[in-house]
C-alpha cells in the first residue's frame, strides 16, 4: 500500500489531513492507486482526533516506512524541518511543503538533493497559499523572459490594512483578528515585519531567474509603522497602502528585488486586492502581463495546494519535475541596490509652520504634489515627490531633517 505522511499537525497539516481524507476517493483515481494516510507527527497529542491511530512523534517512523512515498512538511522554520526533508530526499521520497522560510533559505541545496535521489521537492503552498503560481511560473510561462514579478504576497498584512483602510479599525485589534483566522505565522513578527513576503518573492525570483536569491539579500520593511493617518493621506491622494513584494531585472540584467509598503493607485489591481487574497503579477515579454488572485493564506486555500503536490509527487514517482536553480551563496553579483531605482516618495513631516514651510520644499525637491487631511495640524504636511533615483531622495531628506521631522516615507507602486 502506498502511504503518505503528514508531518505537522497545526492549521495547514489539519487543513491537508481534512482535505485529503474528504476527496481521498478522487485523489486515488487521480493517482491511478490506492493512497493511504499512513503517519501524523506532531509532538502534542490529539486523543480526541479521529485520526489519533496515525499519530507518531518519532520521525523514523515515516523515515523507515518504506511504503511512504510522499511526506508533507508542514512544521515550517528551519529546524528541524531541514534536517527531515534532507534525510527523507536522501531516502528517494518526496516532500511537499509550505514552509517558505525553508525553501527561500536552503532551496537551491534541497532541490539538488532531491534531483539526486530521483525524488521531487514540491512547494506550491510556500507562495500565495492556494494560488497556483509555482508551476505557471516554472512551466507555462518559461517561454518568456520575466521582466517583472510583483504583488501583495501576505495575507495577514493584507488583511491587517484592508480593516485599516475600510473599517479604520486599530492595527492592533486587526492584527488579533488575523490570528484568530489562522492567518498569521506562528510568531507574527515575520508577517509585520515583511520577511514573510520576502521569502516568497525570493522563491519567486530564484525560480524565474535560476539563482538563489537569499532574503537578507533583499531589503524588507513592513508595516507595523503605518498608522491610519497615513492611510487617510495615501486615500484622499487616490491610493491605497499595500504591502509589496517585487523583484526585476534593472537595464543592465541586474536583479532588484524589495518588500515594502507601497501607495498603490486605486485604479490598480492590486488596490482593490483585499482582506486574506494575494495577488501576483507577473510580466513576460511574450505573454504580456498575467495576474494570480485567490487567498493567500487559511487552512483549506494553504492544504489544496499541499495536497495538489501530494497527488504530482505520486504520480510522478522516480520522475523529477526539473525544479531547480542555481545556488548563489556568496555571490550576490547578479543583484543591485533598491537604492539605485527610480521611484516617487510620499513622505509626512512634522515642523513649525507647514504653510511657511511648503515654500522652501520646492528649493529642496523641486515641485512637489501637497495632500490634505480633515483636521490636518498647523504643523503637519504631506507630500508626494516627482519620480527620482532613490538615494537622491535620501540625500534631500537628511537636508529637510535639518529643520523638520520626518514622519512617515512610503514608496509609490
Ligand atoms: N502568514 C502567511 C500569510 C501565511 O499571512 O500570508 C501564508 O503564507
Amino acid at each position: 500500500m502506498s502511504k503518505i505522511a503528514v508531518i505537522g499537525y497545526g492549521v495547514v497539516g489539519s487543513g491537508t489531513v481534512e482535505l485529503f481524507e474528504t476527496n481521498k476517493k478522487s485523489i486515488c483515481e487521480k493517482v491511478g492507486r490506492d493512497i493511504e494516510l499512513g503517519y501524523i507527527l506532531d509532538l502534542k497529542d490529539f486523543p480526541d482526533s479521529p485520526f489519533a491511530d496515525k499519530m507518531t512523534k518519532d520521525f523514523t517512523d515515516i523515515l523507515n516506512d518504506n511504503e511512504v512515498e510522499v511526506v508533507a512538511e508542514l512544521i515550517g522554520g528551519l529546524h528541524p524541518a531541514y534536517e527531515f526533508t534532507k534525510q527523507l530526499l536522501e531516502k528517494g521520497k518526496s516532500v511537499v511543503t509550505s514552509n517558505k522560510e525553508l525553501v527561500a533559505a536552503k532551496g537551491a541545496e534541497l532541490l539538488k538533493i532531491a534531483n539526486d535521489n530521483n525524488a521531487n521537492y514540491l512547494f506550491e503552498a510556500s507562495v500565495g497559499g492556494g494560488i497556483p503560481i509555482i508551476r505557471p511560473l516554472h512551466k507555462c510561462l518559461a517561454g518568456n523572459e520575466i521582466e517583472q514579478i510583483s504583488g501583495i504576497l501576505n495575507g495577514t498584512t493584507n488583511f491587517i490594512l484592508t480593516k485599516m483602510i475600510k473599517e479604520q479599525m486599530s492595527f492592533d485589534d486587526a492584527l488579533k483578528l488575523a490570528q484568530d483566522n489562522g492567518y498569521a505565522e506562528a510568531d507574527p513578527t515575520a508577517d509585520i515585519e515583511g520577511h514573510d513576503a520576502c521569502r516568497k518573492i525570493c522563491i519567486l525570483g530564484s525560480l524565474a531567474y535560476g539563482k538563489h536569491i537569499y532574503p537578507e539579500n533583499v531589503h524588507c520593511s513592513g508595516i507595523k509603522n503605518i498608522s491610519l493617518v497615513d492611510v487617510e493621506y495615501a486615500s484622499n491622494a487616490g491610493y491605497s497602502i499595500k504591502l509589496i513584494g517585487s523583484v526585476k531585472p534593472n537595464d543592465e540584467g541586474k536583479l532588484v528585488a524589495i518588500v515594502c509598503p507601497m501607495l498603490v493607485p486605486k485604479n490598480d489591481i492590486l488596490s482593490n486586492v483585499n482582506g486574506v487574497y494575494n495577488a501576483i503579477c507577473v510580466t513576460g515579454n511574450g505573454v504580456g502581463d498575467v495576474v494570480f488572485y485567490g487567498q493567500g493564506a487559511g487552512k483549506l486555500p494553504t492544504a489544496s495546494a499541499v495536497v495538489g503536490d501530494i497527488i504530482d509527487a505520486l504520480k510522478h514517482q522516480q520522475r523529477v519535475l526539473a525544479l531547480s536553480w542555481d545556488e548563489s551563496k556568496g555571490d550576490n553579483s547578479f543583484m543591485t541596490s533598491y537604492k539605485e531605482s527610480k521611484t516617487a516618495m510620499y513622505i509626512r513631516i512634522e515642523c513649525d509652520d507647514a504653510d511657511n514651510f511648503k515654500r522652501s520644499l520646492s528649493t529642496v525637491f523641486g515641485k512637489v504634489i501637497f495632500i490634505e487631511r480633515e483636521n490636518r495640524p498647523d504643523n503637519e504636511l504631506a507630500f508626494i515627490t516627482k519620480t527620482m533615483v532613490e538615494k537622491d531622495i535620501d540625500t534631500e531628506l537628511t537636508i529637510l531633517s535639518h529643520s523638520a521631522k520626518i514622519l512617515s516615507k512610503i514608496r509609490l507602486y
